[in-house]
This record gives structure tokens, C-alpha cells and sequence, in this order.
């Protein structure tokens, strides 16, 4: 199951806001419907919202076609879907190659989209493997690994990054269990890599955020295995917020702490992590459980949606094409 994809001239997303109760598909027919599923997370995960935003450009081209707006609409239209979200690099890289196509028509530029598609499902499947590889032989199996947020298929096209290098092990009887961060506010480890999981038949817990470092200085997880939104150049790793005291956790208790991403998630124009901008959401997302308030009528909150993790607690940044070990890329 895509949880982006192209038919008939339209997107065709898993609504991710839904899940688990609901595995339902929604079709985006204008960009406006492809920013607002970018934005409220229907489709999330970075190499999704890449592939989502370049099938965005590829439908603005489309309407701009139809309705003879020409191409500075797409243009304008690019912009928007580009700052979409800021921190996941992979929604402006995989926007900007598609506009590159712009001079060479609309078909061009809908090819080179729908061709991100199928690569995406390809670099991942190369990149569990390599990242499955490369731990076998820095940590003996059967593992106990612990995740955070969810880096799996939903938040790629299929297969994924650290659920992807997670299936690869279970695939060879290697992992005994996932301890799964439950991800506050949105809850991306408990809902969605959860579901993942289950469905491979991967045996897994979930536990609460805080409980992840503590549980690492007990001795009980082997290696933290997580997703990037960006990493710069520097090597400094920006993930979901929360990511950054499991790497300071692996660091004390000497035990590997992986980043899986796609090579489009390197940044070499991007220094270092406080170079990388961090989207602050909704304060309504850290004050309310599935819509009913947790907090006192009033309450401010503060909901930045990343952390930065310094290169130097990044064991490895595994890649479809290398494991980098210590920074910089
Ligand atoms: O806010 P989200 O759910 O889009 O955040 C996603 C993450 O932080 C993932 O770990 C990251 O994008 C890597 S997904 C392969």
C-alpha cells in the first residue's frame, strides 16, 4: 500500500491523520488540497511530503496547462508547496528537480514526478538492506531496537528508512523486539509505526517517551535505529522532537544510535544544525489528547516539531549508497 501516489492525473494520499483506526485514501485534486494534506500531516514523513510535493508541481503544471495559466502560475504554486513545511529537506530538494523540467512542458515535469515514486520505494529497499548489514556486524543479533516517531513506509512511499533497515533484520530472524516512542503530541510512534509493525508481524512495545533514555541506561535496547528530516553538512541530524535525548542516552551507554535517510535528506548547503529552520506547530497540539484539553483553561504551550542531534552522538548515517561514521558527510 502507497502512501503517496499518482493515478489518473491526481494524488492519491493515505489520509495518515486517520490511522490506525482508518486506512482511508483521499484523492488531491488542486494544490491547494496537496498543501493543506502537507500541512495538517495527512502525509507526512520526509520522503513522503518529497514525493507528495513534487506530484504537486506535476498537478500545477497540469492545471496551468488546462486553464492556459502558463508558467509563472507553476512557479508560484512550486513556492507554496515548498514552504509548505521547512524543516524536512526533502520537500524543497524533490520540488526544486521537478521545476527543473518546467522548460521541457508539463509532461516532462510529470514524468520526472512519477519517476520519484518508484525511486523512492528503490533507495529505501537499498537502504534497509546496507543499514541491516552494516549492524549485524557492530551488534550481535537477536536485537532489541527502540525507534522514535515513525520512519517506515507511511513516511516514504513504501518499505521506508529505519523501519525499513528494522524489516530487513526481521526478514533474517534478527530482531527480537521494537520498543516503539509513543511520539507526543501527534503520536506518530504509537499510531502509525505501530500499525507498521504489526502488519510485518514484528513483535513490538510501545513505551512513553521518557521512558526511552532510561530504559537504554538499563541495558535493554542494543541500538537506537531513527529517521532524518535533514542532516547538514556539518552532520548535525534534525528529526522529531524527542530524538535528541535517545542519541546523549546511546552515547552514555555506549550503544550504536543510527540515523536512516535518503541521500536527498543530506543537506550541503545547510552548515550546521542551528542552521536548520525547526517548524513550531499548533501550542493546540501539546494542550489536547485527541481534541480534549490536558491542560488548564489558559495554558500556553511551546510545540517545536524537531530537535537537533550534534554529529558527534550520530554513530552512522546509513544511505541507499553508504554508512557514513562520524561527521561530516
Ligand atoms: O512531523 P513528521 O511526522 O513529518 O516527522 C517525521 C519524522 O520526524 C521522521 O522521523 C522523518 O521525517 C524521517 S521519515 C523516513
Amino acid at each position: 500500500v502507497r502512501s503517496v501516489d499518482w493515478v489518473d492525473g491526481h494524488l492519491l494520499v493515505i489520509d495518515q491523520t486517520l490511522l490506525p483506526g482508518e486506512l482511508r485514501h483521499v484523492e488531491l485534486r488542486t494544490v491547494d488540497e496537496v498543501i493543506d494534506a502537507i500541512k495538517r500531516l495527512a502525509v507526512r514523513g520526509a520522503p513522503a511530503i518529497g514525493v507528495a510535493g513534487a506530484l504537486g508541481v506535476a498537478l500545477a503544471a497540469l492545471l496551468a496547462e488546462q486553464s492556459g495559466a502558463g508558467p509563472d502560475a507553476v512557479r508560484r504554486d512550486a513556492a507554496r508547496i515548498r514552504a509548505a513545511r521547512p524543516t524536512a529537506v526533502n520537500l524543497a530538494w524533490a520540488v526544486d528537480r521537478v521545476l527543473a523540467r518546467l522548460d521541457a512542458g508539463t509532461a516532462a515535469v510529470v514524468d520526472a514526478a512519477v519517476a520519484m515514486i518508484e525511486a523512492d520505494i528503490d533507495t529505501n529497499r537499498a537502504l534497509g538492506i546496507r543499514g541491516a548489514d552494516w549492524l549485524e556486524t557492530r551488534v550481535r543479533p537477536p536485537l532489541t531496537v527502540l525507534t522514535h516517531c515513525n520512519a517506515g513506509g507511511l513516511a516514504c512511499v513504501e518499505w521506508g528508512t529505519a523501519l525499513g533497515i528494522v524489516r530487513a533484520l526481521h526478514e533474517r530472524g534478527a530482531i527480537t523486539e521494537v520498543l516503539v516512542g509513543e511520539t507526543r503530541p501527534l503520536l506518530q510512534g504509537a499510531r502509525l509505526t505501530a500499525f507498521e509493525l504489526g502488519a510485518m508481524d514484528v513483535p513490538y512495545r510501545i513505551v512513553v517517551d521518557g521512558a526511552g533514555p532510561g530504559l537504554i541506561a538499563r541495558g535493554v535496547v542494543d541500538a537506537v535505529l531513527v529517521g532524518a528530516d535533514r542532516v547538514a553538512a556539518n552532520g548535525d541530524v534534525a528529526n522529531k522532537v524527542g530524538t535528541y535525548p535517545l542519541a546523549l542516552a546511546c552515547a552514555r551507554a555506549r550503544i550504536p544510535f543510527v540515523v536512516a535517510a535518503p541521500e536527498s535528506t543530506l543537506d550541503a548547503s545547510t552548515p550546521d544544525g542551528a542552521s536548520i529552520p525547526i517548524e513550531e506547530r499548533d501550542p493546540a497540539e501539546v494542550l489536547t489528547v485527541a481534541g480534549s484539553p490536558t491542560a488548564p483553561a489558559g495554558a500556553q504551550a511551546c510545540n517545536p516539531a524537531f530537535d537537533i542531534t550534534p554529529a558527534d552522538l550520530v554513530t552512522a548515517v546509513v544511505t541507499e549508497a553508504r554508512v557514513i561514521e562520524g561527521a561530516p558527510f
